[in-house]
């Protein structure tokens, strides 16, 4: 395996840094808008890029993370990373921010090198590799590499509402508004990254055909983490002793990583954590304290329909 030396992850992180502390001294540029991008509402930050992402060059041993955004990505990444490099590169559990060990394919934020940047200058095998980007959208090197996918669903009611929060406090996503408005635009599909029925489907129709996609419910995650981190590893062929295992599951529980400032995005300025932190509460069944009767009758009610044609089925309880 090829890791970075020290040096060369220190430097790096000093040049963060220095980007941070630039950047926290700038105004922050106004928030973005939504538009039609192949049928898919999106944001300049994930299109701007584009011609590198849709000709990135995947590796027959690269591991995708795909996820609607709020369903867990960081959680899964944390655990996938911890798998691979916990032992044999325990400094980058504290010099490296979880977004600088899985690169955001997609991203272009200005605040660091583009996603596909990063990911090409991973020096770790296998590289992890975190999308937002529906099915349809992944860059074709994946498929023709048959390269193994983790994608992480989250029920529709907990990930509106862990979305309206970090569209809150997100300075680079567009503004969400007033809640009411929030839940009709989710229904509508029209958020970054477009509708979540369509990317939870979309991608569970996938699974049906590439054998290497493992998908994975945040419900499920959250009510036995030890049973599914088993399933992850046989998926990925990884066999950890039992006691790596716990150390795993261990520093991958909420609490831990929301002190972890490796871990929760502390270390982003365009995030503002007075409004509302990225690691919030970590549950499910949250969207009982968001959703008033009638709203949640409403969207049950178009969920039926949205849904009807595809058997992927989700919990909104534990
Ligand atoms: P909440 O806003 O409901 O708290 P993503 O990483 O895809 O952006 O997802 C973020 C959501 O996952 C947040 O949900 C966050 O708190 C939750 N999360 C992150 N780490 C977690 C963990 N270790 N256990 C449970 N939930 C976690």
């Amino acid at each position: 395996m090829e890791n970075e030396s020290v040096q060369e992850l220190q430097q790096r992180d000093k040049t963060n840094y220095q980007l941070d502390t630039r950047k926290k001294g700038m105004e922050l540029p106004p928030r973005p808008k939504l538009f039609d991008f192949h049928g898919v509402s999106m944001i300049h930050h994930f299109t701007d890029n584009w011609e590198n992402i849709r000709n990135f060059q995947a590796r027959p041993d690269d591991i995708l993370i795909a996820t609607y955004p709020k369903a867990g990505t960081t959680w899964v990444s944390y655990i996938l990373d911890l798998l691979y490099f916990g032992q044999t590169a325990p400094e980058r559990q504290t010099s490296l921010p979880i977004y600088e060990r899985v690169p955001f394919l997609e991203s272009d934020f200005h605040i660091l090198p583009p996603g596909t940047e990063l990911a090409d200058k991973l020096s770790t095998s296998p590289r992890l590799i975190k999308t937002h980007l529906p099915v349809q959208l992944v860059p074709k090197s994946f498929w023709e590499h048959n390269c193994r996918i983790v994608y992480v669903a989250r029920n529709a009611k907990d990930n509106a509402v862990s979305y309206f929060h970090f569209d809150r406090m997100n300075q680079a996503h567009p503004e969400p508004g007033d809640w009411n408005n929030y839940l009709q635009r989710f229904m509508d599909g029209k958020m970054v990254f477009g509708s979540w029925y369509d990317h939870v489907t979309g991608w569970w129709e996938r699974k049906q055909t590439h054998s290497k996609l493992h998908y994975l419910f945040y419900e499920d995650m959250v009510e036995d983490t030890g049973r599914e981190l088993d399933r992850l590893c046989s998926f990925l062929g990884l066999s950890p002793s039992a006691e790596e295992k716990e150390r795993v599951r261990g520093g991958a529980q909420f609490d831990t990583m929301k002190k972890n400032s490796m871990a929760n995005y502390s270390t982003v300025p365009i995030m503002d954590f007075k409004i509302s932190p990225f690691m919030r509460k970590g549950k499910v069944g949250d969207w009982k304290n968001h959703f008033t009767v009638a709203q949640s009758e409403q969207f049950d009610e178009d969920y039926k329909k949205k849904m009807k044609n595809t058997t992927v089925q989700f919990r909104t309880v534990v």
